[in-house]
C-alpha cells in the first residue's frame, strides 16, 4: 500500500530513515557491534580474514563499492568488487583467508547466485551474504548473512535497499576493524545512530530537490561527479536517473575529466556534482571550476565547508555538515529524489520502468 505517497518509490525513500534504525536494531551492545549477528561461527571466520571480494550487481554493486573505501580503510586489508556477470565468467584467483561477499537485495539474482556457486568451487575462507530477503537462494547457500531489513521493496529503482545495505557493510566493516586494532568503533556507532535523524533532514530538502529537478527535464545527457567514496554514490545517483528517467546519465570520477569527458561538457549537459567535506572537497572544487570554465551548469550537493556562490551556472542544494564517513548514505537520498522528480516532472511509470524487472532471476 503506498499510503498517502505518489509512488512506491517515493514512500521508500521517506522510508529510509526508519530502516536506517531497523538495520541497527538489535546489532549493537554499548557502542561495539554484535559478532553473533552475523551467524554463530561469525567470530573464528572473521578472525581468519586477509582479503575480501564482494560481488553484486546494479545498486547492490555500488553498496559495494563503497564498502571497499570503509573496508580498506578502517579494516586494512584489501578488497576488491566485481560485477556478478563479469566475475562468474573469469578466471578468478583465489587468495588464501579471502572472504566472499555477495550484497542483494531480492537474494535471488541469477549472476550474483551463480557467483558464489562458481565461488564455492575454490579455496574461499567464507561465504557471507549481505540480503534484504530472508530465506532467499542467497542467504540459504552462504555460511554467513546479515539481513538488512529493510523491508518489501516494491519500486523497480532500488532506494532503501541501497542505503541500508551501505549500513549493513559499515557494520561489517567495523567488525574486520576491530581486528586490526582499529579504535574508534565507539564513536563510528555512534555516527550510525545519528543517522537516522540526518536522513530525516535530508528529506526536507524535498522541495528544493524538486524544484532543481525541471532543470533536466528537457536534457538528453547528464554527468555526475564525485570522487572517492562519493564516486560510488555519483555512479548510483546517475543509475537512478538513467532508469526512471530516461536521461542518459553518466557518472565519472571527477579526477578523470580531463582525460576524456571534458570534451563533452556544454550548456545542454547538467553537471550534478556531489561535494560532502572530504579531504578531496578542494580538488574536486578544482575540477568543478574546470567544467564551469566551459560553460557547463554545475547542480551541486555540498555542506558549508564548499565556499561557493550559486548563480546562473551553479544551483546548489546544502546538505547539514555530516561525519565524513557516512557521507556516501547521507548524499544517496537527494540523488535519490532528484531522479524521482525527474521522471514524475517526464511522466515515465517511476515504479515499473520500461524493460526493467524487480527481480533479474534469468542471466
Ligand atoms: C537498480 C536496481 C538493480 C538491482 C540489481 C541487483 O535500481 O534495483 O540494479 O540493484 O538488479 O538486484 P539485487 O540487489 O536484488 O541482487
Amino acid at each position: 500500500d503506498k499510503g498517502e505517497y505518489r509512488h512506491y518509490m517515493l514512500k521508500e525513500i521517506y522510508e529510509q530513515p526508519a530502516v536506517i534504525t531497523n538495520v541497527l536494531e538489535g546489532r549493537i551492545h554499548q557502542g561495539q557491534v554484535l559478532e553473533q549477528i552475523f551467524g554463530s561461527n561469525a567470530s573464528e571466520l572473521f578472525d581468519q580474514v586477509k582479503m575480501v571480494q564482494i560481488v553484486a550487481c546494479g545498486t547492490s554493486y555500488n553498496a559495494g563499492v563503497v564498502a571497499r573505501y570503509w573496508i580498506e580503510k578502517l579494516a586494512g586489508i584489501p578488497c576488491m568488487v566485481e560485477v556478478a556477470s563479469e566475475f562468474r565468467y573469469r578466471a578468478t584467483v583465489c587468495m588464501p583467508g579471502t572472504l566472499f561477499i555477495t550484497i542483494s537485495q531480492s537474494g535471488e539474482t541469477a549472476d550474483t547466485l551463480s557467483a558464489l556457486r562458481e565461488a564455492k568451487e575454490q579455496d574461499y575462507l567464507g561465504f557471507l551474504s549481505i540480503c534484504n530477503v530472508p530465506g532467499s537462494s542467497l542467504v540459504r547457500e552462504s555460511d554467513l548473512s546479515l539481513m538488512t531489513n529493510a523491508g518489501p521493496e516494491i519500486g523497480v529503482a532500488s532506494t532503501k535497499a541501497f542505503t541500508s545495505q551501505l549500513v549493513a557493510l559499515m557494520l561489517t566493516a567495523l567488525i574486520l576493524a576491530r581486528r586490526n586494532g582499529y579504535a574508534e568503533e565507539e564513536q563510528m556507532v555512534a555516527n550510525l545512530q545519528q543517522l537516522s535523524a540526518l536522513c530525516e533532514q535530508v528529506l526536507a530538502l524535498d522541495p528544493a530537490i524538486q524544484k532543481m529537478a525541471e532543470h533536466f527535464v528537457d536534457k538528453h545527457h547528464t554527468l555526475f561527479l564525485g570522487r572517492g567514496t562519493i564516486y560510488p554514490v555519483a555512479v548510483e545517483g546517475a543509475l537512478k536517473l538513467k532508469e526512471i528517467s530516461y536521461i542518459h546519465a553518466e557518472a565519472y570520477p571527477a579526477g578523470e575529466l580531463k582525460h576524456g569527458p571534458l570534451a563533452l561538457v556544454d550548456e545542454d549537459m547538467p553537471i550534478v556534482a556531489v561535494a560532502p567535506n572530504n579531504s578531496l572537497l578542494e580538488k574536486l572544487l578544482a575540477n568543478l571550476e574546470e567544467v564551469r570554465a566551459r560553460g557547463g551548469k554545475l547542480f551541486l550537493f555540498a555542506d558549508s565547508k564548499a565556499q561557493v556562490k550559486p548563480g546562473d551556472d551553479l544551483e546548489l542544494i546544502t546538505l547539514p555538515d555530516v561525519p565524513t564517513v557516512m557521507a556516501p548514505i547521507i548524499y544517496s537520498i537527494p540523488l535519490q529524489l532528484l531522479a524521482y522528480y525527474v521522471a514524475v516532472l517526464k511522466g515515465t511509470d517511476v515504479d515499473q520502468p520500461r524493460n526493467l524487472a524487480k527481480s533479474v532471476t534469468v542471466e
